[in-house]
């Protein structure tokens, strides 16, 4: 009967990972208790978009191929892949470390970055968020930790730093070590590596998603990261504008450099258009439309999300509410649990198809 029923399950497919279910060991538990067939399906990311689709599909073959009379029941467990990264080792406990960078400032990197790791949470996942923007911090405001220092121990003989709690996830940031009212006047080497030892000297522990906050352009501290070799992919913020295309297109080519080809994991494109709370329905393209789809068909990547310009935003998350806390922004919440989960697929596919070309080269 097991057999039977693997057998059945070996015709649904991930169309992401392209392979079934049973081929790709994400069957666990398989139990057969008189009428009900019961397991787990074990999944790259708790935010997976399919888990719907995984289960109407096991019904239907085990009702197809084995019996119609059995009762089915499936279970959601998750298993966050890796990224293959160079310089793994230093973080080891860090499955993916994602940067959400964008061409021009303002257009809304931070909010994305605070909002889809919340909802990253939500989901299960286990987030970290680091604020590599050392000109313009902004996440301690965002998420209400201004003035909260970072607990510090010593970890075999040296200096380390707690990450920050709020909100279910772990946060650092280079605003948490400075004094609110001094500008910070660093330069390139010390701004890279004080980036660097933002990062590695922090206790991380082990985290399924570290997004990354950048700040606009392609200046040191992109370039450091990059060459560290310590992201897994970056999430490219944009407007609808297409005046701010030819900035976009800079950063994302930097990304794809032969040396430092980091995956480019989607578009976001946000403040697309304007809903009036009270006619949720109708939508206003004020600074037109098309750069986020542009962008998406020159490069081959997918658009994750457009989002909403929503008033109210900005006065919220100045006082440390973000969207994801404020339940009176629903449309908005329901956003970014699409690009959460839009997002974590990508991650999943990127991962997997950095495994297969590690094969290749050995
Ligand atoms: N979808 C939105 N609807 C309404 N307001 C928004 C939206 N997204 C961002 N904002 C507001 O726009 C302003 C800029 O956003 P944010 O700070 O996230 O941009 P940024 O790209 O990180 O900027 P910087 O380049 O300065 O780091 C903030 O006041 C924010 O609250
Ligand atoms: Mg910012």
């Amino acid at each position: 009967m097991k057999d039977k029923i693997l057998k059945a399950l070996s015709h649904v497919m991930d169309p992401d990972l392209k392979d079934n279910l049973v081929k790709l060991n994400m069957i666990d538990k398989l139990k057969i208790e008189g009428n009900t067939v019961s397991f787990t399906i074990i999944l790259t990311t708790p935010a997976c978009p399919l888990k719907k689709v995984f289960e109407e599909e096991c019904n239907k073959y085990i009702h197809e191929l084995v019996d119609p009379k059995l009762k089915v029941k499936v279970e959601f467990d998750s298993k966050v892949a890796h990224t293959q990264r160079q310089n793994m080792e230093k973080m080891a406990g860090v499955k993916n470390m994602i940067a959400i960078a964008s061409g021009k400032g303002g257009v809304g990197k931070s909010t994305v970055a605070v909002n889809l790791a919340l909802a990253l949470a939500e989901f299960g996942a286990k987030v970290g968020l680091l604020d590599a923007d050392m000109n313009g911090p902004s996440i301690p405001t965002m998420v209400g930790i201004e003035g909260i220092q970072p607990a510090v121990k010593v970890i075999e003989g040296k200096n380390m730093m707690m990450p920050i709690e709020k909100y279910g996830i772990k946060i650092m940031s280079i605003g948490a070590l400075l004094p609110q009212d001094k500008p910070i006047v660093w330069r390139g080497p010390m701004l890279s590596n004080g980036l660097t030892q933002l990062i590695l000297d922090t206790v991380w522990g082990e985290l399924d998603y570290l997004i990354v906050d950048l700040p606009p352009g392609t200046g040191d501290i992109h370039i450091t990261l990059c060459q560290q070799m310590l992201l897994s992919a970056a999430l490219i913020v944009t407007t609808p504008q297409r005046v701010s295309l030819t900035d976009t297109l800079k950063t994302i080519e930097m990304f794809r450099i032969d040396k430092i080809k980091i995956p480019v994991a989607g578009i976001v494109e946000n403040m697309s258009y304007f809903t009036p709370s009270e006619l949720p329905d109708n939508k206003y393209y004020l600074f037109g439309k098309g750069a986020g789809e542009s962008l998406a068909t020159k490069y081959k990547v997918p658009l994750l999300a457009q989002l909403p310009l929503v008033m109210g935003v900005s006065d919220r998350s100045d006082e440390g509410t973000p969207i994801m806390k404020d339940d009176t922004n629903k449309i908005m919440q329901e956003s970014f649990r699409k690009l959460a989960q839009n997002m974590a697929q990508q991650i999943s596919i990127i991962s997997v198809q950095k495994k297969e070309q590690l094969l290749k080269t050995i």
